[in-house]
């Protein structure tokens, strides 16, 4: 059965909560249930992992070599920061969706900064929960 992990980096344990014009009302809890769901239905397996720690991400990317078959990114505030976790990413060599809930190319100069950009094989921003049921199609599609 195909494997697919899903990491959310710093902060987004705290949707529903957290700057909701923004994020949305669903909390992280909405977020992985949709996710579990959607993967039962396509018959896959998954793994939703959230940390605040950006070593703990890289140490996640890591041990998902030769485990995992693609990954759903969302770095949060460390997408626009993270050379570590960019690299974790190359370094595995798994295919991997950049996911933000926002639409990052229409807020804040910083945020149009990816570090993560070029090695994720498609970005998805701006489409809120949605942007994860299509990274999830697009990684299992592509088996
Ligand atoms: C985010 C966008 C980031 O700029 C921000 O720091 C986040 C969430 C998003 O999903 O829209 O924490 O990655």
């Amino acid at each position: 059965m195909q494997k697919i992990l899903v990491l959310n980096g710093p902060n987004l344990n705290m949707l529903g909560i957290r700057e909701p014009e923004i994020y949305g009302t669903g909390t992280y809890r909405d977020l992985v249930s949709l996710i579990e769901q959607e993967a039962a239905l396509l018959g896959v397996s998954v793994e939703c992992f959230q940390s605040n720690h950006e070593g703990a991400l890289v140490d996640k990317i890591q041990e998902a070599y030769g485990n995992v078959d693609g990954i759903i990114l969302n770095p949060a505030a460390y997408t626009h920061t993270s050379l570590a976790i960019a690299d974790a990413i190359k370094a595995v060599g798994i295919p991997t969706v950049e996911v933000h809930l926002s639409d990052v190319s229409k807020r804040e100069s910083y945020r149009q900064i990816s570090y993560v950009r070029d090695c994720c094989q498609k970005n998805i921003i701006g489409k809120g929960f949605a942007g994860y049921i299509e990274a999830l199609h697009d990684l299992v599609e592509e088996k």
